[in-house]
C-alpha cells in the first residue's frame, strides 16, 4: 500500500490504493490500471441498461442520430427516447471507457484520495453535458476501483431530457447481472453490481447550464469535488462565446477551494466568433484551449491551478472486448484545473 498522501488542508487518503482490481491488468506506462475485467464490465452494464431485440431499428436510429450530429442539430439529435437509449448504447459506451482510463489515470488520482470532511455525507461530482451517461459510468468504474470509502454522487445536468437514461444506467450500474437459474454456486457468489446502491446514487437536473441562475448554480456546483465538462465545452463556445465565458467566470466563483474541473474535448476544437457590424464584419477562430485558459486564468485572476493540460491523448480499444455493436477508440484534449486561492500555487 502506499502510504497516505497529504492533501491541500491536511486530508488524507480515504480509498484503496492501488485498485483492488490492479493484480489482473494491464500496467499503463506511469498509470494506475484499468482492466479489461472492469471495461467488460461497464460495456456490460451499457448493454443490460440498454436492451434491444431488433437490431436493424436500433441501426436505423443511430444513422438517424448521426445524421443530426453531423448536421450539428443537437435538438433534433435528442429529440426522442429512442433516440437517446441509441445514443447511449452507440457513444456513451465506448466514451465511458475512455472517461474510466482517464479517471484512473495517475493525473487524477489525488482527487479520489482526498478524504471526505464528513464521511456522512456523500462526496459530489457535477457533470455538464453528462446526461448521455458516459460520466455517470466512469464515476462508478472510479468508485469501484479505488474502493472509495464514502457516498459517491454524480449530478448529470443536461438540456436534454436524459432522466430515463440515466434511471436505467443507474439500476444496471447497482444490480448485479441476471445469472442462469444453472449457473454454478461460485458464479453466483461473486455475480456483484458494478457499485452497490448505498455507494453510488446517480442525480439528474435538465438545464441549459448557459441559462442557470447564480442561485441554483450554487446547488450545483457549490460542494463538488470536481465538475467534468466533457466533449460540451466547444459547443457552449460555439452557442455563445460571452455566455460560455460568464458561466466559466460564475463557476470560479461558486466551486470551492480544493475542487478540481476537468475539460475534456475533441483536438483542434475552436468556435466562431464574428467582431464588427455588417460590410466590416469579420469572423475570427478561437481555439477552445486557448478560451478556456484565457478565462480561468487571466479572466479569472488565476483562481485556477492547471495540473494537466495535454493537446491530444488516445484511448484504444482493446480487441477482446464483446458488445453488441460497434466502440471507438477516442482520441480527445484534455485540461484538468484545481481551484486555489488567487496567486497560491
Ligand atoms: C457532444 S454531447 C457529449 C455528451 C457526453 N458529455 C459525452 O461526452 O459523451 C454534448 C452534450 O451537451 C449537452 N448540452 C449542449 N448544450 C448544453 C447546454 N447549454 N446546457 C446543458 N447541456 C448542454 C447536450 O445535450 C449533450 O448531451
Amino acid at each position: 500500500m502506499a502510504p497516505a498522501r497529504k492533501q491541500r488542508g491536511g486530508s488524507t487518503k480515504s480509498a484503496q490504493f492501488p485498485p483492488k482490481d490492479a493484480n489482473i491488468a494491464q500496467k499503463r506506462p506511469g498509470s494506475v490500471a484499468f482492466p479489461i475485467e472492469l471495461q467488460q464490465l461497464i460495456l456490460d452494464v451499457f448493454r443490460r441498461a440498454f436492451p434491444f431485440d431488433d437490431q436493424s431499428e436500433v441501426q436505423k436510429h443511430i444513422q438517424e442520430v448521426k445524421g443530426h450530429l453531423f448536421q450539428r442539430d443537437f435538438i433534433s439529435a435528442f429529440a426522442k427516447q429512442a433516440y437517446l437509449d441509441a445514443y447511449a448504447l452507440r457513444w456513451s459506451a465506448s466514451r465511458a471507457l475512455g472517461y474510466s482510463d482517464i479517471l484512473l489515470h495517475h493525473d487524477l488520482q489525488q482527487i479520489w484520495l482526498a478524504k471526505t470532511v464528513d464521511s456522512t455525507s456523500a462526496t459530489r461530482v457535477a457533470c455538464i453535458g453528462g446526461g448521455g451517461g458516459a460520466e455517470v459510468a466512469a464515476c462508478a468504474a472510479a468508485a469501484r476501483s479505488y474502493s472509495l470509502s464514502f457516498k459517491l454522487e454524480v449530478h448529470a445536468i443536461d438540456i436534454a431530457d436524459w432522466s430515463s437514461c440515466l434511471t436505467k444506467l443507474e439500476h444496471a450500474i447497482c444490480t448485479p447481472s441476471q445469472l442462469s437459474p444453472y449457473a454454478s454456486e461460485s458464479a453466483k457468489a461473486t455475480n456483484k453490481p458494478l457499485v452497490p446502491n448505498d455507494q453510488f446514487a446517480v442525480r439528474f437536473s435538465q438545464r441549459d447550464i448557459l441559462a442557470v441562475e447564480e442561485g441554483e448554480l450554487r446547488d450545483i456546483l457549490g460542494g463538488v469535488r470536481l465538475c467534468t465538462i466533457m466533449f460540451t465545452l466547444n459547443e457552449l463556445f460555439t452557442t455563445s462565446i460571452s455566455r460560455t465565458t460568464a458561466f466559466l467566470l460564475a463557476l470560479t466563483d461558486t466551486m470551492q477551494l480544493g475542487s478540481w474541473l476537468l475539460v475534456v474535448d475533441s483536438p483542434g476544437s475552436y468556435s466562431e466568433v464574428k467582431l464588427g457590424q455588417g460590410m466590416e464584419a469579420k469572423t475570427r477562430k478561437y481555439p477552445m484551449q486557448w478560451l478556456l485558459d484565457h478565462t480561468l486564468q487571466q479572466v479569472a485572476q488565476s483562481k485556477w491551478k492547471k495540473h494537466v493540460s495535454d493537446d491530444s491523448r488516445w484511448f484504444r480499444l482493446d480487441s477482446s472486448l464483446k458488445y453488441p455493436m460497434e466502440l471507438e477508440n477516442m482520441r480527445y484534449q484534455i485540461h484538468l484545473y484545481q481551484r486555489v486561492e488567487e496567486g497560491v500555487f
